[in-house]
């Protein structure tokens, strides 16, 4: 099968084409031949983290790339109950999965089943490929801040992807959201369900919560009250508690009864699915070149 792994350090592409054996499901796994693929934040961690290597005089480590899949089913190994040959579904790989041979970047991708959600009537594969790493990251980020009650969230890096669906889930579930972003992104959070919206922090303060995927670290604790939480997207990079506050941090994990909940929430169009645009593997580059230049409001999606 083709698969995108990370280049030779001497190349001019972060990332190229290769060919690797088709995978085959074992117990309790099945394997998706994938429709669309996202390309997120953490591939550019495993870019960049292979290309330290490689500067550090070690041997340039190949790692296939691609967290985030939608596909068609087309095999399952034994064991498996629920999902059969033919079922769309979408999946998180597991978050190690990408430091082997193949990520969700390539034609065929081994999940285990439990990772996985058929992906509902109306809901296009390529969209739902947007959805498992960034919504599965803002619920379990958002898990960590206690009940909404109607109390005030911030959200920094509202536009991006998960402080999107953050935002988005937030509403939802009753806290008062303020995003923090652009105000060219404030049409987006207030659809999203943002009560208030900012562009800096100046003049913020006073939330029960922040959840801080810009990573604006002791800028954003700053904004919140004595005795509130603060979740962060980077552990080991959260700042220290002050003044009361709960600090937290998580690295998401695949959970397919939740995702199949947030593909719910996607049909029903509570989240919203954005690209920023769509080419085939064999073009793989160019969408690793855009995400890394910045800019991008949605994801870059890979098509088999
Ligand atoms: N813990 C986990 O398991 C997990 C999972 C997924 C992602 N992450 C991490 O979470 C972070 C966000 O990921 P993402 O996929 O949402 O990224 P993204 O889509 O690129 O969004 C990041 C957003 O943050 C904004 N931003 C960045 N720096 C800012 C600053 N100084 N002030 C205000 N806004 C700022 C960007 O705004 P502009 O585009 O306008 O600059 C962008 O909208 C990344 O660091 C990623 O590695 C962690």
């Amino acid at each position: 099968m083709r698969a995108i792994i990370t280049a030779r350090s001497e190349t001019d592409d972060e990332v190229e084409l290769t060919a690797l054996p088709d995978p085959r499901p074992a117990a309790g796994q099945i394997r998706i031949r994938m429709a669309g693929a996202a390309v997120n934040a953490a591939d550019l961690h495993i870019i960049d983290n292979a290309r330290g290597e490689a500067g550090a005089g070690g041997p340039a480590p190949r790692l296939g790339l691609g967290l985030d899949v939608a596909g068609v089913v087309d095999a399952v190994g034994p064991g498996v109950r629920g999902l059969t040959v033919g079922t769309p579904v979408a999946a998180l790989t597991f978050p190690h999965a990408p430091y082997s041979a193949a990520g969700a970047a390539a034609e065929y991708v081994i999940v285990p089943a439990a990772d996985a959600a058929p992906v509902p009537d109306g809901v296009d594969l390529l969209d739902a490929a947007t959805v498992p790493l960034n919504s599965l990251t803002a619920a379990q980020l958002l898990a960590l801040l206690g009940p909404a009650q109607g109390r005030r969230l911030l959200v920094t890096g509202a536009a991006g992807g998960v402080g999107g669906h953050a935002v988005a889930l937030a509403a939802r579930a009753g806290w008062q959201v303020t995003g923090l972003a652009r105000a060219t992104d404030h049409t987006f959070l207030t659809r999203a369900g943002a009560e208030k919206t900012c562009t800096t922090l100046d003049g913020e303060s006073g939330f029960d919560a922040v959840l801080d995927t810009a990573l604006l670290n002791e800028a954003a604790l700053r904004a919140v009250r004595d005795n509130g939480a603060y979740a962060g997207v980077f552990p080991g990079l959260e700042p220290a508690s002050e003044r009361g506050i709960s600090v937290s941090s998580a690295v998401v994990v695949p959970d397919g009864i939740l995702l199949r909940e947030m593909l719910a929430l996607t049909a029903q169009g509570v989240l919203e699915p954005r690209r920023a645009g769509t080419v085939p593997l064999d073009k793989a580059a160019h969408a690793y070149r855009a995400f890394r230049a910045g800019g991008h409001r949605g994801r870059w999606v890979l098509t088999n």
